[in-house]
């Protein structure tokens, strides 16, 4: 049986449709009205992007990242927003690809650092970042929700 061969790339606006299978597994379903514009403008923005494993036609991966200023490092630094892999793909090195590719485009905004965010409960996020280098740092979140 041939098999597939797996394509990272930057994300266009009109790849959302193809994109909603994972996000909806991703957000558990829980996605709004203001998620399109929001994904779209992560595509289309000058500080974000939006990267996709593509096999055939389907999406079976998808970072979302993002490059802010950032007082501690004393420069601008990267952000994993989001990062998922369709399930039936995963332990196969598409969340890795998704994340050399971002890591080298942060590396080319001439980043201090990539930040991405784990749930502490989160055990297959913790080791698969461990795998790539990251190195856990002790702080607390905290949020004021205006909605
Ligand atoms: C986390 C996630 C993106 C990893 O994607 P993936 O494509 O399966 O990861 P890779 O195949 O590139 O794994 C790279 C390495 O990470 C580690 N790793 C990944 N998943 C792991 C798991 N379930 N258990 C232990 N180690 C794991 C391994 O060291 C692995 O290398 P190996 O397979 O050669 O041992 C994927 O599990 C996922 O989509 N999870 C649900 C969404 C999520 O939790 N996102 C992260 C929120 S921050």
């Amino acid at each position: 049986m041939a098999t597939r061969k797996t394509v990272v790339r930057k994300a266009r606006v009109g790849d959302y449709s193809r994109c909603l299978p994972l996000l909806t597994s991703l957000y558990h379903g829980d996605i709004w009205a203001d998620f399109k514009n929001t994904f779209e403008s992560f595509i289309t923005g000058d500080s974000s992007v939006v990267l996709l494993a593509q096999s055939g036609d389907g999406v079976i991966g998808i970072l979302i990242g993002s490059y802010q200023m950032d007082i501690d490092w004393e420069g601008k630094t990267a952000r994993i927003d989001a990062i998922v892999v369709d399930e039936k793909h995963r332990r196969t090195g598409i969340g890795k690809q998704l994340a050399h590719y971002f890591i080298t485009l942060a590396e080319e905004q001439r980043c201090k650092a990539v930040k991405s965010r784990v749930n502490r409960k989160n055990e297959e996020a913790r080791k698969f970042h461990e795998s790539l280098g990251f190195a856990r740092v002790d702080t607390y979140e905290y949020v004021l929700d205006f909605s």
